[in-house]
């Protein structure tokens, strides 16, 4: 069994949680690469995919990634959002990610908040189509935070001991 961890990450959250998950997982060969490193994936039996939730979606490179994953891969996606741990604004880039996976490839998904620089959110909270995550993003100080990345830790193992089993 092999598994990569592949990832985006703007500001460093997406990143830590990549890092937290690629230390939970055992029982398997394992490399962890940004997306944009990821290349050949043909060795890979478990691929994990993680993004900011950036627009309510899913940034491009990484749904462009995901389009592409051949079938017979198995996939698990995680996220971190500004918006709350969830809730619907963060769940449709959740859906959005999914319905771009080859068909009975997804193993699970897990998603926790991270935190948004504060002139950010005052800049984005004046544009209508961001203003609802970002009043949810001013309580995501800290995140992801010790227990954000143990849970990770512990749904990596999940979704690579699930991968062996089917
Ligand atoms: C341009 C931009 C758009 C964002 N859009 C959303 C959004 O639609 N929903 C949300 O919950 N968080 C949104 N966020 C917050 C990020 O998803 C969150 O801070 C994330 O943890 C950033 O991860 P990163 O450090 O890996 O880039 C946005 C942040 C930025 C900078």
């Amino acid at each position: 069994m092999k598994a990569l961890v592949t990832y985006c990450s703007q500001t460093g959250n997406t990143e830590k949680l990549a890092r937290a998950i690629f230390e939970g997982i055992e029982q398997a060969e394992k490399d962890i690469l940004p997306v944009k490193d990821a290349g050949d994936i043909k060795g890979y039996d478990v691929i994990l995919c993680g993004f900011p939730v950036q627009a309510h979606s899913v940034p491009e490179e990484m749904a462009s990634f995901i389009k592409n994953i051949p079938e017979g891969k198995k996939v698990a996606i995680f996220a971190t959002h500004g918006s709350l741990r969830g809730g619907e604004l963060a769940i449709t880039a959740f859906y959005d990610a999914l319905r771009l996976t080859p068909k009975g490839a997804v193993l699970g998904t897990f998603g926790c908040r991270g935190q948004v620089k504060s002139g950010i959110i005052e800049a984005l909270m004046n544009k209508p189509e961001h203003k609802g995550w970002a009043l949810e993003a001013q309580g995501a100080i800290g995140h992801p935070h010790e227990a954000d990345l143990e849970g990770a830790k512990e749904w990596a193992k999940a979704m690579v001991s699930k991968a062996r089993a089917q």
